[in-house]
């Protein structure tokens, strides 16, 4: 069963080895891009702390992902930031995974009333996965990116 664990110091090293396909490398910034990122999150509509952590197969590394937190943010209180899974271990599921897993960490806060994500309007991997997952475009495009929202309660 995978797991996720957070970046420590212990671990950061092996995570920013992990790398995509070449042609997905405009899809997602690098992992020690959005590590150092991590450490100031972003003021955008409030504050958002960053939480980056690693997807592991048991003590193997296989993928990365960074969440923010906003709860006085007005329609997202989170926000999906970063998804990556390594080029070796991409198709196995750990993507579809690592979603369900930030979901019912999300579904468990009652702050949280609507999760966002943003990817590049031609990835087409990433709007099957967050689609049949019930995220729903909402036709606006920020920095470049697609929007789309699940809306966890009201
Ligand atoms: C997108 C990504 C995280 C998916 O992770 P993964 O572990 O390969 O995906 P999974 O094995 O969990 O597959 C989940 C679903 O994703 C979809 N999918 C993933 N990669 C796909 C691809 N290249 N083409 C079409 N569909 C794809 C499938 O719909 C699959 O659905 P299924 O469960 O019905 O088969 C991974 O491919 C990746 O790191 N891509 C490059 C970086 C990126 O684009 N990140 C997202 C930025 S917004």
């Amino acid at each position: 069963m995978p797991e996720i664990r957070p970046v420590t110091k212990e671990n950061w090293e092996a995570l920013i080895d992990l790398n995509v396909r070449g042609d997905q490398k405009d899809f997602v910034a690098s992992n020690l891009y959005s590590i150092a990122e991590a450490q100031f999150g972003e003021d955008f509509e409030g504050h958002w702390d960053f939480h980056p952590y690693g997807i592991y197969d048991g003590d193997t590394p296989v993928g990365f992902l960074m969440y923010g937190h906003n709860f006085s943010h007005p329609t997202q209180q989170a926000f999906i930031i970063r998804l990556m899974v390594d080029e070796k271990f991409q198709g196995k599921g750990y993507g579809r995974f690592a979603m369900e897993k930030m979901l019912e960490m999300f579904r468990a806060d009652e702050r949280i009333k609507e999760v966002g994500i943003s990817y590049e309007p031609n990835n087409e991997g990433a709007r099957k996965l967050y689609a049949n997952i019930g995220f729903v475009e909402t036709g606006e495009i920020v920095e470049d990116e697609v929007v789309a929202v699940l809306k966890l309660r009201s």
